[in-house]
């Protein structure tokens, strides 16, 4: 009776770890994309804005200008960019990263 109990709670525990997305990410915390985002473009995007071509910035009206309007798109779109920006492959950036950067640019850059 009271191992059996001692199973149940030892399983709630672990099956807790699992869906709260505690094994997917390195550092065990959950990806940030405003975070990310600083890190790795706001270089050259401070704002969502667009330091090197000012026509080309993360602003809706552009983005979708230019056919960049999905998280899938800004995936691929940092992936391999246009000329001028560095292309982060998935080591630089994982997927799951990139999702969240492009799901932060797309409700915070209107
Ligand atoms: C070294 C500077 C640099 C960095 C770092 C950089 N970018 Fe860019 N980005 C550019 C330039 C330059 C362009 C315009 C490229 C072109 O002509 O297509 C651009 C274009 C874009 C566009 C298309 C915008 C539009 O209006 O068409 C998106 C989206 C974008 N960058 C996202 C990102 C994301 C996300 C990151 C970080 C993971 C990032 N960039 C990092 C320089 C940079």
């Amino acid at each position: 009776m009271k191992k059996g109990l001692i199973a149940t709670i030892a399983m709630l525990a672990l099956s807790a770890f699992a869906t709260t997305g505690f094994a997917d990410t390195k550092k065990g915390e959950k990806i940030d994309g405003a975070k990310e985002f600083k890190e790795h473009c706001a270089v050259c995007h401070p704002d969502g804005g667009n330091i090197v071509n000012p026509k080309k910035t993360l602003s809706k009206k552009d983005r979708e200008a230019n056919g960049i309007k999905s998280v899938k798109d800004l995936v691929q779109n940092m992936r391999k960019p246009g000329p001028g920006m560095t292309p982060f492959d998935a080591k630089a950036i994982s997927d799951k990263e990139a999702k969240a950067i492009a799901e932060y640019i797309l409700k915070t850059f209107k």
